[in-house]
């Protein structure tokens, strides 16, 4: 068994945090929270990171909407194979496919080409919308290190422990060399204050390349970002960008915050009395 007493406390002081910003910043309305990133919304592990494709389908009598799901690619290929090199934006629903370009072997046709995984004349299998889908990500995915929420996987973890191998190119060759910097967030814009972000450079660049950040969500300068905020990550913007949709969720607030919260003068002076009674 997991620590789950950990996790509950976890979670019971998440929620408590969760509330307590929501209220601070006078609610949803506006904010460009949608129903996919509402906190407030359970998730289920076997479609957390699934994307509804429906540019060019919405209106089609042929065929259904493509649901893509990114747990069961992702132990094989990295983000930058798929987002870098095959033009996936990272915003779904923006990427302009035809099927012309699939059977052209663009997009998911490089890969679903009849050899590496299925070929584009099994329609059904990509054009899957409001059909039973097979789900059991639990089964499918049990050898892989636990985690409270999402998709109920360590992703980071699995890739740090070797348990998959996510290849740096989409013809599954190729790893990608991790940059080691750990860079502290400061959380300066809210009184009292949740600890410190420790952005990792390393867990990130395992699987993604540097400009799938830089300069598009971040400017690569230490407190060179000043106009992120929590509410515009819960948004889907910043951090938001993947951690809202498909790396571990918003709602795991204290990996992110993970620093040790500032010791509070106040209190320190008040246990030194009860110290100095004791004896
Ligand atoms: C096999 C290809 C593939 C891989 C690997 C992949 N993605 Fe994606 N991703 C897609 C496709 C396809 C879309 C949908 C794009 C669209 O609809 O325009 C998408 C969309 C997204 C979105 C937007 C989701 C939404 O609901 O708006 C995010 C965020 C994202 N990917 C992050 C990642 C991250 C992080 C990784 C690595 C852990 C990753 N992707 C790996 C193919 C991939
Ligand atoms: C490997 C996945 C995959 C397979 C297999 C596939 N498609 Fe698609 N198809 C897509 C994606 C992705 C889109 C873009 C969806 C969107 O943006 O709405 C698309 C778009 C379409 C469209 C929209 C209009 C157009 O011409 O682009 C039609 C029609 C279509 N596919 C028909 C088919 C048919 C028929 C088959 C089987 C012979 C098929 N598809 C097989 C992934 C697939
Ligand atoms: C980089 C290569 C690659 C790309 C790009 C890719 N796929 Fe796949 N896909 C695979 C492989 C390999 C498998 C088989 C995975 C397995 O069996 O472990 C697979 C499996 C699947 C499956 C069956 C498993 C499931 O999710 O239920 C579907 C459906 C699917 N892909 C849809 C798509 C669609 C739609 C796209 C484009 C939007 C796409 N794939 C893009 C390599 C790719
Ligand atoms: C997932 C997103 C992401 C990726 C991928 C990424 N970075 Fe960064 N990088 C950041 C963030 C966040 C910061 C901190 C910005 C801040 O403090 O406002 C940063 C800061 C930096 C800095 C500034 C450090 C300083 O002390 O001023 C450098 C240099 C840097 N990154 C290099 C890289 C390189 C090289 C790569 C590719 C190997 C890379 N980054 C990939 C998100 C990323
Ligand atoms: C472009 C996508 C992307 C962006 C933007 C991004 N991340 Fe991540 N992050 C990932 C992926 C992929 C992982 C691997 C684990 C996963 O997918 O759940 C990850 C993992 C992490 C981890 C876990 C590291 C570990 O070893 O357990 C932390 C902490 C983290 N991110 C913090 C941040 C913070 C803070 C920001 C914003 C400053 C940020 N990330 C922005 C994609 C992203
Ligand atoms: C993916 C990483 C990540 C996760 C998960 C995360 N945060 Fe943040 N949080 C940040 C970053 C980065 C900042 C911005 C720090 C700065 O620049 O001031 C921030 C700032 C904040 C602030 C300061 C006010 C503001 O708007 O900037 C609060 C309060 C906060 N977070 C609460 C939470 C709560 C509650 C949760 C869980 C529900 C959470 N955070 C989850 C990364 C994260």
């Amino acid at each position: 068994m997991l620590s789950n007493r950990r996790f509950s406390v976890k979670i019971t002081l998440a929620a408590a945090f969760a509330a307590g910003l929501l209220l601070s910043t006078g609610a949803i309305a506006g904010s460009g929270v949608t129903w996919e990133t509402d906190l407030r919304r359970a998730k289920n592990p076997d479609t957390y990171g699934n994307v509804v494709m429906d540019r060019a389908t919405r209106d089609s009598k042929e065929v259904k909407p493509v649901v893509f799901a990114h747990w069961t690619h992702r132990s094989k290929y990295s983000c930058k194979a798929c987002h870098t090199d095959l033009g996936f934006s990272f915003k779904g629903r923006t990427t302009e496919i035809k099927q012309s370009d699939i059977t052209a072997g663009k997009f998911c046709g490089s890969c679903h080409d009849g050899k590496t995984s299925f070929g584009v004349n099994e329609c059904d299998k990509c054009h899957s919308y409001g059909t039973p889908r097979a789900n059991g990500i639990a089964e499918k995915l049990k050898d892989l290190p636990k985690d409270a929420f999402g998709n109920k996987v360590d992703w980071a973890k699995a890739v740090k422990d070797g348990k998959i191998k996510p290849a740096a190119n989409h013809d599954g060759t190729g790893e990608l060399k991790a940059v080691e910097q750990d860079i502290i967030i400061p959380v300066t814009k809210f009184t009292p204050h949740p600890p410190d972000v420790m952005f990792p450079h390393t867990a990130h660049t395992v699987q993604l390349d540097c400009t799938s950040c830089h300069e598009s969500i971040f400017k690569q300068k230490k407190g060179g970002n000043p106009e992120m905020n929590m509410m515009k990550i819960i948004s889907g913007q910043y951090c938001g960008t993947c951690h809202a949709k498909v790396s571990f969720p918003i709602d795991d607030c204290f990996r992110c915050h993970s620093q040790p919260a500032a010791v509070i003068k106040e209190d320190e002076k008040k246990d030194e009395k009860k110290d100095e009674k004791q004896k």
